[in-house]
Parts: C-alpha cells; structure tokens; sequence
C-alpha cells in the first residue's frame, strides 16, 4: 500500500511510520515539526534524546534499504497538502498530525483557539484533499476515547441504538469532551461523518485511549531511531509521567482523589491497530468508529502500579494527591466497548510489570535530562 502517515515525527507517528516500512509499504511523512516548537515554547524536551526527522530517516534507509519520503509542511496550507496527495496518491492517509494535549489547549485564549483551529481546519482540509486527488483514500483519523467523556451508561464504539417515544434509531454516541482538545476531536468525528455521508469517502476513526510505553522493535534498532517521550505536566501522559517522576525521586502526582477511570493501551498496540484498520477499510460513504484501547484503569491504581515496580527496584516512591487542576468527576462509571479491533485480529499486550519495568529503566537511564520545573501541573480548568 502506499501510505501517508501525517504526524510521523511525533510519539504515535513515528514507530507506525517504522512499522509500516517495515512490512513492505510505501511510507511517505507530513509533520510540520510543529511537536518539537511546543516544547521550545514550553521549555520542556522529550526524556529521551530524539534525533531530527532528516538523521531518522536517513538512518532508516542505511539500515533497511527502505526509504520514507518527508513532506515538511503544514496541513492547514491547503497547495502544500495538495501537492503531496498528487505524488503520492495514497491508498490510505493516516492521520496524527494534531495538537493533542488537553492541558494546552486550556492554557489560555490564543492556545484553544490555536488547537481547533489547527485540528478542525487540518482535518477539513485532509477531507477535502481525499475527495479532489484520491477519493477512494482510506482515512484512518486518530481520535480519542476522551470525546465520550465520563457517561453513567456503557459507551459503545461510536454510535447507540435509542429508543425515544415508541421509535428507534442508531445514532452517533453523545460525546462530553472535557477540554478544548477533546472538543476539536468532537468537531473532526462530526466533519468526516458528515463527508463520509455527502461524498462517499471512507473513514475509519479511531478513538484513542491514552498511549503509555516507548519502544517498538523498530525504534529500538538504533539511537538515532529512539522515540520520543514526553513526562511534563502539559504532554506528558498519565502513566509515562509517573514512571519518569518515580525515577527522579518526586511523589507520583495524583489530581484528585485518582479515581479518574480512563482507557490505555501499550504504543506497541497502536501501530498494530493502525495496520490492522489500513488492511480492513471502511466502505465508501462509511464512517467507522472503533475504541482503540485494552484495558482500563484509574489514575490512582497507575500510581500504585508504578510505586510497586520502583520499589522493586530499591527507589521508594510516595504517592500525593494534589487539588485536581481539571475540571471532572473523580469517582464515575467507566465501562467501554473496545471488541471491534480484537475481531479483525488485534491482540492486546497488557500492562506487566515487566512492561513498566522496562519503561521505567529507559526513564532512569535519562532521568538527568529532566527538567525537575515541569514536572507539575501548572494549567487549571477553572
Ligand atoms: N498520545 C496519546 O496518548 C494519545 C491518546 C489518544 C489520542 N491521541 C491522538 O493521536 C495523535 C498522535 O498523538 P501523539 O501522542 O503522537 O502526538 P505528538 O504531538 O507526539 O505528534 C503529533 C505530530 O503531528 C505534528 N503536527 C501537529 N499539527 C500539525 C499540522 N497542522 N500539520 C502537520 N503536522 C502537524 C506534530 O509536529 C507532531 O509531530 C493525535 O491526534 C492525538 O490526539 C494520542
């Protein structure tokens, strides 16, 4: 196949990128490098040393003799999309390429306002870039299980069957997003399924649950291949951020109570299910949602996950419970469908302690690029 993995420098974007190479596809990248201006903005850097997305490639083609073209740009400039979607004329188009942390996208006036514009219009204008150059383009968008929010109901993988004054119908699942972010996602999901129904184009969203882990078997091939890794309180993801606060010695910040239910999964199964849904398209006209995560946990049996594997390993690590910057509930029902992937063939790689143990070790083999000011919370909802 011949794939365009926009995003392809960041933390998901880069191993599927790998990942798809490897087995055979054509690989061609668009990032804007957008990822690594962030963390100028935000003095912050990724745990791991990353090598630029030029000496990545590069040592991926001395290496395996397979080349990944780079497309430099931006997707909200429409002639620049345009002009890749015309060379490369992609039999699947997968989408990454988003500002993707909630706590940035609360940070002020200009930063919500950056996020939807940056996510809404890149996504418009991958939609519109399908229908012009190649309409029978599978478009596999990451989403993320956030855009449901926290329902006292089962939330079912896109869309629910209802039952309102004697008559039925399946209609998409209510979403309660709770940040600027997740709402940008909320507007793409509503954009494509309104593309998908007036011109026939096949989307697969993918809602997303939280990514932790680092490696896959590509990326560890080299250094100059590492993935990125991000741990301060903007980027940094729940569980990445308490193993890298584990191994620099800080209490494990838990918002709240920590009984914030959310969906993960292991980077390993997310290039997985990226293959798994270019090699099962959607139908044209379809607009197909599936929950792409494995295992559930709240935020406070993470911590406690976390603090048994360090002290395992002789660090001893306590567990804090700060004033919760967010707005949201901390004791809910959180109960997801996730079978749609595991039936087309996705087998799930749980979080072990040695999974932890082994991310763990990578973040105290780098704990001294840290940089110990970010590792807190420092954007409130309210
Ligand atoms: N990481 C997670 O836990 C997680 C969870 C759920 C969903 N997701 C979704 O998965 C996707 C990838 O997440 P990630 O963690 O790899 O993020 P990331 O920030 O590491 O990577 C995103 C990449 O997209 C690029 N980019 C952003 N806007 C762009 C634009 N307008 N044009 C071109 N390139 C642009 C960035 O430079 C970056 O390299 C995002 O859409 C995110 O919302 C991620």
């Amino acid at each position: 196949m011949r794939l365009i993995v926009a995003g392809g420098d960041g933390f998901c974007g880069w191993p599927t990128a790998l990942y798809l190479s490897k087995r055979g596809h054509e690989v061609a990248i668009i990032d804007n490098l957008a990822r690594r201006k962030w963390d100028d903005e935000l003095r912050s850097n990724s745990l791991t040393p990353i090598a630029s997305l030029e000496e990545r490639v590069e040592r991926w083609k001395e290496l395996t003799g397979r080349t990944i073209r780079v497309f430099l740009g931006d997707l909200n400039h429409y002639d620049f999309l345009g002009e890749v979607m015309r060379q490369v004329r992609p039999d699947a188009f997968v989408h990454f390429a988003e500002q993707r942390s909630a706590p940035y996208s609360m940070l002020d006036r200009e930063h919500a306002v950056y996020t939807q514009a940056n996510n809404v219009i890149g996504t418009l204008n991958v939609g519109y870039a399908i229908r012009e150059f190649a309409p029978d383009c599978h478009l596999i968008k990451l989403g993320t299980m956030g855009e449901y929010g926290t329902p006292n109901i089962d939330i079912e993988e896109g869309y629910l069957e209802i039952e309102h004054n004697g008559r039925k119908d399946v209609l998409p699942y209510p979403k309660q997003p709770g940040s600027f972010y997740h709402l940008s996602k909320v507007h793409d999901s509503h954009n494509l399924m309104f593309m998908c129904r007036i011109w026939g184009i096949r989307v697969t969203d993918l809602n997303q649950g939280v990514v932790y882990g680092l490696h896959t078997e590509e990326t560890q091939l080299d250094p100059l291949l590492v993935n990125r890794f991000d741990y301060d309180g903007v980027f940094g993801t729940a569980l990445n951020r308490f193993l890298i606060q584990a191994a620099i010695g800080h209490d494990l910040t838990v918002y709240g109570s920590g009984g914030q239910t959310r969906g993960f999964l292991n980077l390993t199964d997310t290039v997985r299910c990226i293959e798994i849904s270019a090699n099962h398209p959607a139908d044209r006209g379809e607009f197909r949602v599936f929950n792409q995560f494995t295992e559930e946990f709240s935020v406070l049996e993470l911590a406690e996950k976390v603090k048994r594997v360090a002290e395992r390993e002789g660090i001893p690590v306590s567990i804090a419970h700060l004033e919760n910057p967010r707005i949201e509930k901390e004791t809910h029902y959180y109960h997801a469908k996730n079978t749609k992937l595991q039936q087309l063939g996705l087998t799930p790689n749980l979080l072990t302690d040695e999974v932890l143990l082994d991310i763990f070790r990578t973040a105290v083999q780098h704990k001294d690029r840290v940089v110990k000011d970010n590792v807190l919370p420092g954007v409130k909802w309210g």
